[in-house]
């Protein structure tokens, strides 16, 4: 019997079928494709950012429940005693043990607007959750609220992610909307605020009113992807099973330094923020100036974009060859037919980037 047969009569099924997240590689190529703020530590504090680092103990464990960080990130959300986070190697993690969490049946289902956050998805089929959708508009990717009431009324789902700004669209939902899905459904509600700085307002203060209301958050967003740390806030019943099916160790002491210093310098990252937005009203401004592409607002770091004469899939090689890296969506969902996601980089990147799109729509 070959390995492959061995394997096959031990491994779940559904996991055999599994086709793995795919990244592509960026070596050598302007990287437009995942949604990572493009602006380098500033020299001002990166010293102290290497201190910290060179203090840290790497022959001991990492703190289990990192204190001063988890300290933070409540006090600076103003979240009384009734909220607690707890911290993941990335939101994804969060998500992994979220379904994992909600896995009761084998009908437990989770259900999503869609497109979507893949990695919802992912996480689903690996644990046996049943996974639904119901399609958001194909005109401007607004949530079919109506539709989503119906959903949750037949499917009972035992979970709902709900990304806002949503990936990879940059729609949002509104908080009446999330305040009257929380108040049908009888499962859990997990509000993904990955891109919320890029939006306006978080609102992770809900979980103090809806118990069934989890929010996530993650500093890969805000200028730290290489440390892969997320949060997950929520009512502490719920923070306490996640803790409990949490391995122990997930944060590495490096990513802790890390993240307690982006905690305090949230200037910088603010002045970050706010330099991003700058360049996404003008990349918008130039990329609507462009006859044969369309775009969609963004409330994130990314454009989502549509090439109305040609195809996308032709357009992502093209712009490869160029060296610019972008996410190709063809193939990922109908309404994203021929579509592309876009980065929004450093104005240098954006002007690259604009000028061979420019070139390449001629
Ligand atoms: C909506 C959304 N949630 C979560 C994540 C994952 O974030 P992390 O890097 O914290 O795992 C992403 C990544 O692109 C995302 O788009």
């Amino acid at each position: 019997m070959s390995l492959e047969q061995k394997i096959s009569r031990l491994v779940p099924e559904r996991l055999q079928k599994l086709e793995p997240y795919k990244t592509d590689s960026a070596s050598g190529l302007v990287k437009l494709d995942a949604m990572e703020l493009p602006f380098p530590i500033d020299a001002a504090v990166v010293e102290s950012l290497h201190r910290a680092l060179t203090e840290v103990e790497l022959n001991r464990y990492p703190e289990a429940r990192p204190k001063a960080i988890r300290s933070l990130l409540l006090s600076e959300n103003r979240l009384g005693t009734k909220v607690d986070v707890v911290l993941g190697n990335g939101s994804d993690e969060l998500i992994h043990l979220l379904c994992l969490l909600m896995c009761k049946t084998d009908q437990s289902t989770v259900l999503c607007p869609s497109p979507t956050f893949s990695v919802y998805r992912i996480a689903a089929e690996i644990v046996g959750l049943r996974y639904t959708e119901i399609d958001n508009s194909y005109d401007d990717f607004s949530l079919d609220f109506e539709h989503m009431m119906k959903a949750i009324e037949r499917d009972e789902p035992a979970l709902i992610f709900l990304a806002s700004p949503n990936n990879p669209t940059g729609s949002t939902i509104s908080k009446g909307e999330i305040e009257a899905i929380c108040r049908k459904s009888r499962g859990l509600v997990v509000l993904d605020e990955a891109y919320w700085r890029f939006a306006g307002e978080s609102l992770v203060y809900l979980t103090e009113i809806f118990e069934n209301l989890l929010v996530l958050q993650t500093f890969s967003k805000i200028g730290f992807a290489g440390l892969r740390v997320g949060m997950l806030f929520g009512q502490k019943p719920w923070i306490d099973l996640i803790e409990k099916i949490r391995m122990p160790y997930n944060i590495n002491s490096l990513s802790q330094a890390g993240a307690l210093f982006a905690l305090n310098n949230t200037t910088l990252i603010k002045g970050s923020i706010d330099r991003l937005k700058k360049e996404r009203n003008w990349m918008f401004g130039q990329l609507s100036k462009i006859n044969s592409v369309k775009v969609w607002p963004s409330e994130a770091n990314f454009f989502l974009i549509r090439l109305i004469e040609q195809s996308g899939s032709s357009m992502f090689a093209q712009l490869k060859n160029k060296g610019f890296l972008v996410k190709n969506l063809t193939g990922s969902h109908p309404a994203l037919m021929n579509c592309l996601r876009v980065t929004i980089g450093t104005r240098e990147e954006n002007i690259g980037f604009l000028s061979a799109l420019r070139e390449l729509c001629h």
